[in-house]
């Protein structure tokens, strides 16, 4: 039993905790993640960890609200107690040797971006972060990615805050104004992780992607995260979740990617009729 110290809702879909787990908030890196169930008859998801405080034993999840799971996990409150909380699991991300980065995050992939882009700048690299929204309204992370950046840009679809478009246009800017980077980290839906890939193909930048966003139980069991990197059949949450951007098949793992969609609707439509009786 892992218990919740801190509960912040960042935006109308977004929840942050503070979880009490002093072995994982020792062990755990950028890019590993964290398997939780609510209760026993809970699903079992996977999370990545957000953030660490060794000295407290603090492991931090951000989550979206997208299903059953998310939507009962984002009402539990500070003192309440989750049933597991296993950790940490998959490989980190290798950040040794990055002189100088972009990080870009979208949507939710903001926050998982967060730490990389936190451990390399402590690590002395130059980081410049693209944080991407569809509106101002979701934008989370602000004061934290101005702490942990060189520069700091915010994209929103419809212009409400910072530069109008999407992370990748801004990249491309960055690229045509002169700015150089050994390294970009894409995090966020597949679509926008392939539109920064393309980009850094020619001429080429090193790209690492996380596939967190296709992985189901977080356990190499269910096989949804499965994905073709380079011709090799590989599992996020076993070989990964970072891959080499341009040696993923980001075709295939889109269409993997929205396999349980169904099924996740139905669980979440019986979900609201069971708390509120039907009545939407
Ligand atoms: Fe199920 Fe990787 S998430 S096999």
């Amino acid at each position: 039993m892992n218990k919740i110290i801190k509960k912040a809702v960042l935006n109308r879909e977004v929840t942050m905790f503070r979880i009490d787990a002093p072995l994982i908030a020792k062990k755990g890196k950028p890019g590993q993640f964290i398997i939780l169930r609510i209760d026993e008859t809970g699903e079992r998801i996977p999370l990545t960890i957000a953030d660490t405080d060794a000295k407290a034993g603090l492991v931090t999840i951000i989550f979206q609200i997208v299903g059953k799971t998310t939507d009962q996990l984002s009402k539990l409150e500070e003192g309440d107690f989750l049933l597991d909380f296993a950790g940490p699991l998959g490989v980190a991300s290798e950040l040794d040797g990055i002189k100088s980065a972009c990080v870009i995050g979208g949507g939710l992939g903001v926050a998982i971006a967060y730490p990389q882009a936190k451990a390399l700048y402590n690590l002395g690299a130059k980081v410049d972060v693209i944080a991407g929204f569809r509106n101002k309204d979701l934008v989370i992370l602000e004061a934290e990615f101005e702490k942990a950046s060189t520069n700091f840009y915010i994209t929103t679809d419809d212009g409400s805050q910072g530069y109008k478009g999407f992370v990748s246009n801004k990249l491309a800017e960055l690229l045509k104004d002169g700015k150089t980077y050994d390294t970009v980290i894409a995090i966020g839906p597949v679509p926008m992780m392939k539109a920064v890939a393309d980009i850094t193909r020619d001429p080429y930048i090193k790209t690492i992607i996380s596939m967190n966003s296709i992985m189901l139980d977080g356990t190499g069991m269910c096989g949804a995260c499965r994905l073709t990197v380079d011709g090799e059949t590989k599992f996020a949450c076993v070989d990964g979740p970072d891959f080499d951007g341009h040696k993923v098949n980001f075709a295939e793992a889109m269409r993997r990617g929205s396999m349980y969609k169904a099924e996740e609707k139905e669980s979440m439509d019986k979900h609201i009729c069971r708390l509120t009786g039907g009545v939407r």
